[in-house]
């Protein structure tokens, strides 16, 4: 069960997925030079940079040729949002990861926007990939709490850990065909 992952930042859950062996990145996919390309190369995955250009549809389709027969799509700290016709391509088999407890939080800035909120707990998500941002049925969810003293670095660094963990499950329940979708709710089995 190939995937691709799709990357602009640091590469920690990339690494993550890769260091669990879960399933095969195809190749893995930023809309611009960053440190997680050097992760995939580093253990011979295939990468290749698409920058945004020319508008979201046609950017869409260029990952869509790269993604060849990949069954799923699966987004590790990617910042643009995907076209329809990504998302018509692979129905519930785009995921994406973000560090907050969605529907709180979504968007740029998540971390800091739940410290500014003052809240006690927040975390990490897993949800598909809708049209919208941060928006599709949550697969799962790891509560985080927030420590006296926290910055949105040592936060983010917590809530990292856990991503982790998490989005690794994620994905080998999702090639394994273990998740299904009726409206917003995703069960497992
Ligand atoms: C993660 O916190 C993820 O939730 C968010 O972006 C960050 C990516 O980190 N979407 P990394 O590039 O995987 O280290």
């Amino acid at each position: 069960m190939a995937y691709v992952v799709l990357v602009s930042g640091a590469g920690s859950n990339l690494e993550a997925l890769i260091e669990a062996d879960v399933g095969k990145i195809s190749s893995v996919v930023a809309d611009g030079e960053c440190p997680a390309l050097a992760k995939a190369e580093a253990v011979g995955i295939s990468t290749r940079v698409i920058p945004y250009r020319g508008g979201r549809a046609s950017f869409t389709s260029e990952i869509l040729d790269v993604a060849g027969d990949a069954e799923a799509l699966v987004l590790a700290g990617f910042m643009r949002i995907l076209g329809k016709e990504a998302i018509a391509r692979f129905p519930n088999r785009i995921v994406n990861i973000h560090p907050s407890l969605l529907p709180s939080f979504p968007g740029l800035d998540a971390v800091a926007q739940a410290l500014a909120a003052g809240v006690k707990v927040t975390g990490a998500t897993v949800h598909f990939v809708d049209e919208l941002l941060d928006h599709g049925p949550i697969i799962a969810q790891k509560a985080v709490p927030v420590l006296p003293g926290d910055n949105a670095c040592s936060l983010h660094k917590r809530i990292k850990i856990e991503e982790h963990v998490l989005y690794p499950r994620v994905v080998e329940a999702l090639l394994a065909g273990r998740l299904s979708v009726e409206g917003r709710t995703v069960s497992w089995s």
